[in-house]
Formats: structure tokens, sequence, C-alpha cells
């Protein structure tokens, strides 16, 4: 570990809290606010008891009647560029903070993860229309440009003293019947996903853009396939730590590699494949206030890329060792949009010490990398289902009305007479 990386670290909590997920949650709280200075009123909103909850719900969508909500659990043992990240999920499936924390910790013990991410550049896409000579609209486009990236930065001038702003133009010409200009406005967001000031400028924009090419301009709207800010991750993995029961370390590694080749050669496992990776990605996008539709929109745009739809990670074997990578776009904010419009959410900052936009990025793509890990050396071993169906059993047990004492116990009969019926669950509560 470098100096540098080595000093930030020893100022971080530690991402290791071994015994973590045996405590009750009130002694989890406890942990956590000796770690991470959290005040009772922290925990208060972690306990997600604020009274505000609905009125501020009410203030963001139309016609609200209620809350509907999601566990928050902790994604433990990450070390990102040799810093430490409790990473806060919202998510509902059981087995994937279970998955991706049990990743970290054998990723961890080779090293860690390596991520790096592009500076946070947004497309604006402007549609053009009507224009009857493309190499002129071209040309007066070029030499517009500098007055079109003017008129966008005077519109936002506290992007642009935050070292932000729109950076250029790009014209693409679409093959389409009938043939239509599309400008791209590229704006660095700096800390924040971008979507507002995108918009804003493609609107601000866009009589300009008429005017140069002489076409009526459309659509203005930012593109979510978001491939100037990119995020990347990789691991490398000593292969007798992937061992499992019943299975040898080397095992497990060849099989992640015929899993990869497999979503590598077949878009209908590619697809079961990215949907691993996006079960970590979107449950951090959830719990860092940040916009999840745009995430998967921008990960599976992304993964059809060359012409064909593609896995997201790569994995491959050499001299002992695992090697995984991901690449995806990650438009992904720590300021503005709905970042902190629940209280909570400052809460899950403080755990996660993401300081900015990109940072946020390299974490999100190493957890995307351990999650499509876990699943493939679950799938690679003993199967998805026996874990899967250990952690389900209390959600069918909490949803066939058992009470919150008995729930570990009727879980554990599921699990031994292999029936995750709600019936069943009934039927033993009524028994044990
Ligand atoms: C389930 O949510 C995700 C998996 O199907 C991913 C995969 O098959 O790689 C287990």
């Amino acid at each position: 570990m470098s100096a540098k990386a080595l000093t930030a670290s020893l100022e971080r909590p530690s991402s290791r809290i071994p015994g973590f997920y045996q405590l009750d949650v009130r002694s989890r709280h406890r942990e956590l606010a000796q770690r991470f200075d959290l005040t009772d009123e922290d925990l208060e909103l972690l306990w997600g008891a604020s009274m505000d909850g609905v009125a501020i719900a009410d203030k963001m969508v139309e016609n609200c009647v209620g809350i509907l909500r999601l566990p928050i659990g902790l994604g433990l043992n990450f070390q990102v560029n040799g810093r430490d990240y409790v990473v806060p999920m919202a998510v509902e499936e059981p087995s994937v903070v279970a998955a991706a924390s049990n990743i970290a910790r054998v990723v961890r013990a080779s090293g860690g993860f390596q991520a790096q991410a592009d500076p946070s550049v947004m497309i604006a896409q402007v549609q053009v229309l009507g224009v009857n000579d493309i190499d002129d609209a071209r040309a007066a486009l070029t030499e517009a440009a500098p007055t079109i990236v003017e008129a966008a930065n005077a519109r936002h001038p506290r992007m642009v003293a935050r070292g932000g702003g729109a950076i250029g133009i790009e014209v693409r010409v679409l093959d389409s019947a009938p043939r239509m200009v599309v400008v791209h406005l590229l704006i660095n967001c700096c800390d924040a996903m971008g979507a507002n000031i995108a918009n804003d400028m493609a609107e601000c924009v866009a009589p300009l853009i008429e005017e140069a090419t002489g076409g009526r301009a459309c659509l203005r709207i930012l593109s979510n396939l978001a491939d100037r800010r990119l995020a990347r991750a990789h691991c490398t993995i000593r292969e007798e730590l992937l061992e499992r029961p019943g299975h040898a370390g080397p095992d497990v590694a060849g099989g992640v590699v015929e899993a990869y080749r497999f979503a590598a050669a077949d878009p209908y496992r590619a697809a079961t494949h990215n949907k691993g990776v996006m079960n970590g990605i979107d449950a951090v996008g959830i719990a860092t206030g940040n916009d999840w539709r745009s995430l998967e929109a921008g990960a599976h745009a992304y993964a059809a890329r060359n012409g064909r739809y593609e896995p997201l990670t790569r994995w491959w074997r050499s001299k002992g060792h695992l090697h995984g990578e991901i690449e995806l776009p990650m438009a992904v904010g720590t300021v503005g949009g709905s970042t902190r419009v629940q209280p909570v959410l400052g809460v899950l900052q403080k755990l996660l010490r993401a300081e900015s936009a990109q940072e946020l990025a390299m974490v999100m793509a190493a957890v995307g990398l351990a999650q499509n890990l876990g699943a493939l050396c679950a799938l690679a071993s003993e199967g998805i289902q026996r874990g899967h169906m250990s952690l389900h059993a209390r959600s069918v047990a909490l949803a066939a009305g058992v009470s919150q004492d008995r729930i570990d116990d009727v879980a554990a009969k599921l699990v031994r007479i292999g029936d995750f019926s709600p019936s069943a669950a009934r039927r033993i509560a009524e028994t044990v």
C-alpha cells in the first residue's frame, strides 16, 4: 500500500466489523455511533422513526399516499484504492448485502479493489430536424461551438465557479429517415449527477443551434448512455480464497470463468449476469439518493454498445489468481438532485464517506464487480438456491404473519424441510 493510501486508510474507520451480522439492530447502531460519530438524531433517522417522512414524501411526488420502505444493509469489508468503505445498500432481495460483504472480504485479503472514474461529464442531446445541407450545418455548428458553450455556461455560473460547466459540442448525423442532426453538449457536472443542469443547458442552447443549422430543434434532453463518465474496477484474488464447502478454490475460479464465457456468448445469460451486477449498484444508488433507473438504462445500453448485448464484467485466470474487471457508465452525484432530500441519506453518507461523485462511482463499480462474483461463485459451486432460500425463508415467515420473536426459528425449520411456502411457515409457527 502506498504511503498516501496508508494515511488515508488510517483516517477512516475500518470496513471490517467482524460479527456485525450477529448483533441485534440496537447493538449495530451502538457500534456505528462509536465508529462513525453518529448522533442520537442520526440513529433516530436510521430507525425511520422521523415523523417528517410522509411530509417529505408528499413534497417529492404528486398524489403521495405513503412511503414504501426498503431495508438498508451495510456492505462491509470493502477496500477500494486502499481506502475502507462501509457501503449502504437499500435492497429487498435477501442475499445481496451478504454476498457483497463476503466477496469484499475475500478481495480485501488479496489487496482490495482498484478503481478509476472519468470526470463527471454528461451528454445533453439536441435533436435537429429539417436541415437542408448537412455539411453546411456541421461547419456552422463548429463555428458556433464557442458561442453555444458560452451561452450554456452563462446560465449556470455556479457550476462554472466550481470548475465545471459545458466544455464542448459534438455533431452527429443519424442515417434515419429523415436524416437528422444531433448535437451533443458535453457538460462537466462536478459532484452532481447533472440531469437538471444537462436538460436546462440543452433547452437554453437549442435556439442557437437552430440559428446555426437552419433546422428545427426537437428533443432537448440528457442521454442516459453516459459513456463520458465511465467507472472501472478490477480485482485479483488468490484462488484458494474462493474455497467453499465441498469446492476447492481453483475449481470455483474455473467455474467463474466458464460462467463469464457463457455470458459473453449468450445475451440471454448476459442479461442475468448483468442483473446480478446491478443488484449491488442499484442498491448503493438508492441508498445514496441517486437515480437508479438512469443507472440501469446507462448500464444496459453500454452492455449493447458493440451491437450485441454483452456482460459488463470480465473474468480470467492466471498464475493461481482469478482476475476480474468491470466498466460501465456511472452517472451518480454526491450533491444536488435527491441526494439529500431525505434526512437519512445524510446519515448514510456519514457512513460511506465518499467525498466526490468520482469517488462514489469507483465504490459503486467495485460493488458491482463484487456482486457479480458473489453470484458466479455460488452458481459455479453449490448453486444459488441454498443460500438464497435460507435468507429468503425469513421473508417468507415474516410475510406469513409469524411473530418477530419466532421468525428465526421458523425460517430455520423451513430451510430444514426445504418447503418455503407461507402455509408451511404458518404450520411450523403453530407447532414451535
Ligand atoms: C439474482 O438476483 C441474480 C443472479 O441471477 C445473477 C446471476 O445469475 O449471475 C443470481
